[in-house]
Protein backbone atom coordinates (compact mmCIF):
# COMPACT_ATOMS: atom_id res chain seq x y z
CA UNK A 1 0.00 0.00 0.00
CA UNK A 2 1.39 3.92 -0.74
CA UNK A 3 2.59 5.27 2.08
CA UNK A 4 0.38 8.19 2.08
CA UNK A 5 -2.90 5.80 1.56
CA UNK A 6 -1.60 3.68 4.94
CA UNK A 7 -1.21 6.72 6.58
CA UNK A 8 -4.86 8.02 5.84
CA UNK A 9 -6.35 4.19 6.47
CA UNK A 10 -4.39 4.40 10.02
CA UNK A 11 -6.06 7.86 10.60
CA UNK A 12 -10.11 6.84 9.41
CA UNK A 13 -9.56 3.77 12.09
CA UNK A 14 -8.63 6.45 14.96
CA UNK A 15 -11.39 7.98 13.70
CA UNK A 16 -13.27 4.64 13.89
CA UNK A 17 -12.31 4.34 17.71
CA UNK A 18 -13.63 7.54 18.76
CA UNK A 19 -16.99 6.82 16.49
CA UNK A 20 -17.57 3.16 17.58
CA UNK A 21 -17.32 3.96 21.30
CA UNK A 22 -19.49 6.92 21.17
CA UNK A 23 -22.16 4.60 19.06
CA UNK A 24 -22.78 2.74 22.47
CA UNK A 25 -24.85 5.35 23.36
CA UNK A 26 -25.89 8.44 21.57
CA UNK A 27 -27.68 9.75 24.59
CA UNK A 28 -24.93 11.42 25.87
CA UNK A 29 -23.97 13.40 22.96
CA UNK A 30 -23.82 16.62 22.92
CA UNK A 31 -25.47 18.08 20.11
CA UNK A 32 -25.39 21.41 18.17
CA UNK A 33 -27.80 22.62 15.13
CA UNK A 34 -25.70 23.80 12.55
CA UNK A 35 -28.25 24.98 10.11
CA UNK A 36 -31.97 23.07 9.75
CA UNK A 37 -31.28 19.32 9.89
CA UNK A 38 -27.85 19.76 9.72
CA UNK A 39 -26.24 18.42 13.45
CA UNK A 40 -22.94 18.19 14.61
CA UNK A 41 -21.60 15.94 17.56
CA UNK A 42 -18.78 16.41 19.75
CA UNK A 43 -17.70 13.00 17.81
CA UNK A 44 -17.58 14.94 14.70
CA UNK A 45 -15.42 17.36 15.89
CA UNK A 46 -13.25 15.00 17.58
CA UNK A 47 -12.54 12.41 15.06
CA UNK A 48 -11.81 15.47 12.66
CA UNK A 49 -9.12 16.56 14.98
CA UNK A 50 -7.50 13.08 15.40
CA UNK A 51 -7.97 12.48 11.42
CA UNK A 52 -5.85 15.74 11.46
CA UNK A 53 -3.26 14.81 13.74
CA UNK A 54 -1.86 11.72 12.16
CA UNK A 55 -2.05 13.12 8.67
CA UNK A 56 -0.34 16.25 9.79
CA UNK A 57 2.06 14.33 12.10
CA UNK A 58 3.22 12.53 8.85
CA UNK A 59 3.05 15.34 6.93
CA UNK A 60 3.64 18.52 8.55
CA UNK A 61 3.52 20.60 5.43
CA UNK A 62 0.44 19.61 3.85
CA UNK A 63 -2.57 21.35 3.66
CA UNK A 64 -6.46 20.34 4.74
CA UNK A 65 -9.85 20.82 4.03
CA UNK A 66 -12.00 19.50 6.72
CA UNK A 67 -15.65 19.40 7.21
CA UNK A 68 -15.90 20.82 10.63
CA UNK A 69 -12.71 22.92 10.95
CA UNK A 70 -12.34 24.03 6.92
CA UNK A 71 -8.83 24.83 5.32
CA UNK A 72 -5.67 25.20 6.98
CA UNK A 73 -2.10 25.48 5.24
CA UNK A 74 -1.12 25.88 1.77
CA UNK A 75 0.45 22.83 -0.20
CA UNK A 76 0.04 20.84 -3.76
CA UNK A 77 -1.45 18.37 -1.84
CA UNK A 78 -4.70 18.60 0.23
CA UNK A 79 -6.40 16.32 2.47
CA UNK A 80 -10.08 15.92 2.22
CA UNK A 81 -11.54 15.13 5.38
CA UNK A 82 -15.03 14.27 6.00
CA UNK A 83 -15.05 12.56 9.52
CA UNK A 84 -18.53 11.14 9.91
CA UNK A 85 -20.42 11.32 6.96
CA UNK A 86 -24.24 10.18 7.74
CA UNK A 87 -24.34 11.99 10.99
CA UNK A 88 -28.06 11.86 10.53
CA UNK A 89 -28.34 7.82 10.71
CA UNK A 90 -25.07 7.99 13.64
CA UNK A 91 -27.23 9.87 16.00
CA UNK A 92 -30.44 7.26 15.30
CA UNK A 93 -28.34 4.50 15.67
CA UNK A 94 -28.78 3.56 12.22
CA UNK A 95 -25.83 1.57 11.25
CA UNK A 96 -24.79 3.52 7.75
CA UNK A 97 -22.10 5.85 7.59
CA UNK A 98 -18.70 5.93 7.46
CA UNK A 99 -15.33 8.06 7.79
CA UNK A 100 -14.02 9.67 4.66
CA UNK A 101 -10.34 10.62 3.40
CA UNK A 102 -9.30 11.76 0.17
CA UNK A 103 -6.02 12.95 -0.87
CA UNK A 104 -5.12 15.78 -4.11
CA UNK A 105 -1.91 16.46 -5.64
CA UNK A 106 -1.99 19.50 -7.61
CA UNK A 107 -6.00 19.12 -8.56
CA UNK A 108 -5.62 15.51 -9.07
CA UNK A 109 -7.50 12.92 -6.76
CA UNK A 110 -4.39 10.67 -5.74
CA UNK A 111 -5.43 8.67 -2.40
CA UNK A 112 -9.34 7.88 -1.46
CA UNK A 113 -10.10 5.65 2.35
CA UNK A 114 -13.42 5.52 3.28
CA UNK A 115 -14.14 3.38 6.26
CA UNK A 116 -17.39 2.19 7.29
CA UNK A 117 -17.05 0.71 11.38
CA UNK A 118 -20.06 -0.85 11.71
CA UNK A 119 -19.08 -3.85 8.95
CA UNK A 120 -15.73 -3.34 9.21
CA UNK A 121 -15.81 -2.65 5.34
CA UNK A 122 -12.50 -0.55 4.40
CA UNK A 123 -12.32 0.87 0.98
CA UNK A 124 -9.25 2.29 -0.50
CA UNK A 125 -7.83 3.55 -4.04
CA UNK A 126 -4.41 5.18 -5.24
CA UNK A 127 -5.00 6.54 -8.80
CA UNK A 128 -3.93 4.12 -11.54
CA UNK A 129 -3.88 1.43 -8.65
CA UNK A 130 -7.69 0.23 -8.81
CA UNK A 131 -9.81 0.36 -5.90
CA UNK A 132 -10.11 -2.17 -3.06
CA UNK A 133 -12.50 -3.45 -0.65
CA UNK A 134 -10.50 -5.26 2.50
CA UNK A 135 -7.67 -5.90 0.25
CA UNK A 136 -9.70 -7.78 -1.98
CA UNK A 137 -10.13 -5.79 -5.62
CA UNK A 138 -13.13 -4.17 -6.52
CA UNK A 139 -15.36 -3.11 -9.93
CA UNK A 140 -18.16 -2.03 -10.71
CA UNK A 141 -21.15 -4.33 -11.82
CA UNK A 142 -21.23 -5.40 -14.79
CA UNK A 143 -24.76 -3.82 -15.69
CA UNK A 144 -25.68 -2.77 -19.01
CA UNK A 145 -29.65 -1.75 -18.24
CA UNK A 146 -30.89 0.94 -16.23
CA UNK A 147 -33.64 -1.38 -16.02
CA UNK A 148 -31.74 -4.07 -14.04
CA UNK A 149 -29.90 -1.30 -11.73
CA UNK A 150 -30.03 -0.47 -8.18
CA UNK A 151 -29.45 2.99 -8.10
CA UNK A 152 -28.16 5.07 -4.95
CA UNK A 153 -29.41 8.73 -4.05
CA UNK A 154 -29.30 11.25 -1.64
CA UNK A 155 -33.09 13.30 -0.89
CA UNK A 156 -32.82 17.01 -0.09
CA UNK A 157 -33.30 17.44 3.28
CA UNK A 158 -31.16 20.85 4.49
CA UNK A 159 -31.70 22.93 1.38
CA UNK A 160 -35.44 22.66 -0.62
CA UNK A 161 -34.39 24.93 -3.27
CA UNK A 162 -34.18 21.92 -5.78
CA UNK A 163 -36.57 19.60 -4.21
CA UNK A 164 -39.37 20.14 -7.51
CA UNK A 165 -36.49 18.80 -9.72
CA UNK A 166 -35.76 16.14 -7.51
CA UNK A 167 -38.70 15.11 -7.19
CA UNK A 168 -38.98 14.99 -10.95
CA UNK A 169 -35.88 13.20 -11.36
CA UNK A 170 -37.16 10.56 -8.90
CA UNK A 171 -39.81 9.77 -10.22
CA UNK A 172 -37.77 8.84 -13.83
CA UNK A 173 -35.37 6.98 -11.94
CA UNK A 174 -37.75 4.96 -10.09
CA UNK A 175 -39.63 3.80 -13.18
CA UNK A 176 -37.08 3.13 -15.48
CA UNK A 177 -34.47 1.65 -12.71
CA UNK A 178 -34.87 -1.90 -10.63
CA UNK A 179 -35.29 0.27 -7.18
CA UNK A 180 -33.65 3.12 -5.82
CA UNK A 181 -32.12 3.28 -2.59
CA UNK A 182 -31.36 6.15 -0.08
CA UNK A 183 -28.82 5.15 2.74
CA UNK A 184 -27.95 8.42 4.11
CA UNK A 185 -24.21 8.16 3.54
CA UNK A 186 -23.18 9.91 0.14
CA UNK A 187 -19.63 8.48 0.55
CA UNK A 188 -20.56 4.96 1.39
CA UNK A 189 -23.22 5.29 -1.64
CA UNK A 190 -19.82 6.06 -3.92
CA UNK A 191 -18.08 3.24 -2.20
CA UNK A 192 -20.87 0.65 -2.99
CA UNK A 193 -21.01 1.89 -6.28
CA UNK A 194 -17.49 0.91 -6.93
CA UNK A 195 -17.82 -1.99 -5.09
CA UNK A 196 -20.81 -3.27 -7.52
CA UNK A 197 -23.43 -3.02 -4.86
CA UNK A 198 -24.87 -0.09 -6.28
CA UNK A 199 -24.79 -0.03 -10.40
CA UNK A 200 -25.57 3.89 -10.08
CA UNK A 201 -26.14 6.88 -7.88
CA UNK A 202 -26.76 10.66 -8.71
CA UNK A 203 -27.16 13.77 -6.07
CA UNK A 204 -27.25 17.05 -6.21
CA UNK A 205 -25.35 19.67 -4.32
CA UNK A 206 -22.91 17.90 -2.02
CA UNK A 207 -19.88 18.76 -0.47
CA UNK A 208 -16.47 18.04 -1.50
CA UNK A 209 -15.44 16.13 1.33
CA UNK A 210 -18.90 13.94 0.83
CA UNK A 211 -17.47 12.23 -2.28
CA UNK A 212 -13.59 13.02 -3.11
CA UNK A 213 -12.50 9.64 -1.65
CA UNK A 214 -15.86 8.05 -3.49
CA UNK A 215 -15.52 9.46 -7.06
CA UNK A 216 -11.68 8.07 -6.72
CA UNK A 217 -13.06 4.76 -5.65
CA UNK A 218 -16.11 4.57 -8.89
CA UNK A 219 -12.76 5.47 -11.44
CA UNK A 220 -10.52 3.04 -10.24
CA UNK A 221 -13.02 0.35 -10.29
CA UNK A 222 -13.92 1.15 -13.42
CA UNK A 223 -16.89 3.66 -13.21
CA UNK A 224 -17.85 7.05 -14.41
CA UNK A 225 -18.73 10.02 -12.56
CA UNK A 226 -19.72 13.13 -13.96
CA UNK A 227 -21.77 16.18 -13.20
CA UNK A 228 -25.24 16.04 -14.62
CA UNK A 229 -24.00 16.89 -18.47
CA UNK A 230 -21.86 13.86 -18.27
CA UNK A 231 -18.68 16.74 -17.40
CA UNK A 232 -16.40 17.25 -14.88
CA UNK A 233 -17.45 19.81 -12.72
CA UNK A 234 -18.75 17.78 -9.88
CA UNK A 235 -16.06 18.09 -7.28
CA UNK A 236 -16.99 22.15 -7.33
CA UNK A 237 -20.39 21.82 -7.71
CA UNK A 238 -21.46 18.85 -6.27
CA UNK A 239 -24.11 17.90 -8.24
CA UNK A 240 -22.67 14.08 -9.15
CA UNK A 241 -23.68 11.02 -11.60
CA UNK A 242 -21.92 8.06 -11.39
CA UNK A 243 -22.22 4.37 -12.42
CA UNK A 244 -20.88 1.27 -14.60
CA UNK A 245 -20.08 2.81 -17.78
CA UNK A 246 -23.46 1.61 -19.46
CA UNK A 247 -25.53 2.56 -16.36
CA UNK A 248 -23.95 5.78 -16.02
CA UNK A 249 -25.28 7.05 -19.69
CA UNK A 250 -28.63 6.24 -19.60
CA UNK A 251 -29.07 7.83 -16.06
CA UNK A 252 -27.58 10.62 -17.45
CA UNK A 253 -30.43 10.76 -19.94
CA UNK A 254 -32.85 9.80 -17.47
CA UNK A 255 -32.31 12.92 -15.01
CA UNK A 256 -31.62 15.45 -18.57
CA UNK A 257 -34.82 16.67 -19.14
CA UNK A 258 -34.84 17.93 -14.96
CA UNK A 259 -31.53 19.52 -15.43
CA UNK A 260 -32.35 22.97 -15.10
CA UNK A 261 -30.03 26.11 -15.78
CA UNK A 262 -28.79 26.29 -11.90
CA UNK A 263 -27.87 22.65 -12.31
CA UNK A 264 -25.61 22.98 -15.44
CA UNK A 265 -22.98 25.28 -13.71
C1 LIG B 1 -24.54 13.94 4.33
C2 LIG B 1 -24.68 12.54 3.82
C3 LIG B 1 -26.01 12.36 3.10
C4 LIG B 1 -26.17 13.34 1.98
C5 LIG B 1 -25.97 14.76 2.50
C6 LIG B 1 -24.62 14.89 3.19
P1 LIG B 1 -23.11 14.40 6.63
O1 LIG B 1 -23.30 14.15 5.00
O2 LIG B 1 -23.65 12.20 2.93
O3 LIG B 1 -26.14 11.07 2.52
O4 LIG B 1 -27.46 13.21 1.42
O5 LIG B 1 -26.09 15.66 1.43
O6 LIG B 1 -24.44 16.20 3.63
O7 LIG B 1 -23.70 15.74 6.93
O8 LIG B 1 -23.82 13.30 7.31
O9 LIG B 1 -21.64 14.38 6.77
CA1 LIG C 1 -20.91 14.36 4.58
CA1 LIG D 1 -19.93 14.87 8.13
Amino acid sequence: MQPMLSTAVKAARRAANIITRASQDTNLLQIQHKDHNDFVTEVDRAAEATIIETLLDAYPNHAILAEESGQQGDSEYQWIIDPLDGTTNFLHGFPQYCISIALVHNGQLEQGVIYDPTRNDLFTASRGQGAFLNDRRIRVSKALKLADALIGTGFPYRDFTHLDTYMGMLRDVLQKSAGVRRPGSAALDLAYVAAGRFDGFWEIGLNKWDIAAGCLLVKEAGGLVGDFQGDDSYIDSGNIVAGTPKVFAQLLQTLAPHVTDALKA
